[in-house]
């Protein structure tokens, strides 16, 4: 394949704290080789209707450690359809883009698949806080998301055993329970629930919270990912079942912001360098993931394929420890 000497970039979907790091690293990595690159402002929006802009190396000056994206996100319904992949294509090319890194997710991804159907290089970088990419072992945002949500649940801990309470504690991850299983196991919750595991509320709930009074236990904390349907008021069932007081807390989007770990700002920083060397050397149409601790890649389309699965080892453990 030709080499390529102009690149965009973009991030899309759900922003995640470390897509800046990964900016950062685009940029400067394709300075670094003399390459020239085109920021693109909110996502496959912004490709769309050609908010784009040249980028130097100081336009990426002090946004390592600030959360969010500067180059802004949306999630485009218009890109959804091939006529608006087309339009999208021949507005980058009109800017000189030969090949366009999308930091995003999955969905974000089978965006970047569909603008390498129709002719132009793309690379997907993983970012996400609901590390539920099945073909990289980590999203950039994971281990911030993970932080945050690790802080507010040690709060709600003190305060849900000073009333000797039942606290659920609702964090995001969309279909994946991989975020809630990490806090879970980070803040020694009594219990984690996840998509990924069907729901009793006998065995997942009631069975728990009696095991731990017997064991003297001062409080109970769970864990629900998101993602786990039928359990609409389940404060108020636990509460009516047990004579414990309970209530939930939503996370929500503060899981989003924040400055980013040195975890999430390495990753980004070594995914956002080895994609600016695969479009360097012409390679487009693969998803830079980690594999084994180390940045790979893999085809765009095999990648997509990969079937996503829990770390069942990570269920078990989570229980085992909850005595
Ligand atoms: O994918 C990231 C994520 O924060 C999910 O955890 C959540 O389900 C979703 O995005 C929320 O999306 P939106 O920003 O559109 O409300």
């Amino acid at each position: 394949m030709p080499k390529i000497n102009t690149i965009g970039v973009l991030t899309s979907g759900g922003d995640a704290p470390g897509m800046n790091a990964a900016i950062r690293a685009v940029v400067r990595t394709a300075k670094y080789y003399d390459m020239r690159v085109m920021g693109i402002r909110k996502g496959y929006e912004g490709l769309l209707h050609g908010d784009i802009f040249e980028m130097s190396a100081r336009d990426v000056s002090d946004i390592m450690h600030r959360g969010g994206t500067v180059l802004q996100t949306a999630r485009s319904k218009e890109f959804k359809h091939i006529d608006g992949v087309r339009r999208a294509v021949s507005t980058a090319r009109y800017f000189g883009i030969e090949g366009i890194v999308v930091i995003g997710g999955d969905g974000s991804f089978r965006g970047a698949k569909d603008l390498c159907g129709e002719g132009m290089p793309a690379i997907g970088i993983p970012g996400t806080i609901d590390n539920d990419i099945a073909c990289s072992e980590y999203t950039i945002g994971f281990d911030t998301a993970i932080n945050t949500a690790k802080d507010a649940v040690d709060k709600i801990r003190d305060t849900a055993t000073s009333h000797e309470r039942c606290n659920i504690i609702k964090v995001m991850g969309r279909a994946s329970g991989n975020l809630a299983l990490n806090v879970g196991i980070a803040t020694g919750s009594e219990a984690v629930l996840i998509p990924e595991v069907e729901f009793d509320f006998d065995r997942d709930i009631l069975q728990p919270i009696s095991m731990g009074k017997k064991r003297g236990k001062k409080h109970f904390i769970i864990i629900l990912a998101e993602g786990v349907k039928n359990v609409d008021d389940l404060d108020k069932r636990i509460e009516a079942e047990t004579g414990i007081e309970s209530r939930t807390t939503i996370l929500g989007y503060v899981q989003r912001g924040g400055s980013p770990t040195a975890v999430d700002r390495v990753y980004a920083s070594q995914m956002g360098a080895y994609a600016v060397e695969l479009l360097k050397e012409g390679t487009g149409n693969r998803i830079v993931g980690v594999k084994q601790g180390r940045v790979y890649d893999i085809d765009i389309v095999e990648g997509l394929d990969v079937p996503y699965v829990v770390q069942e080892d990570l269920i078990t453990l989570a229980k085992m420890l909850s005595i």
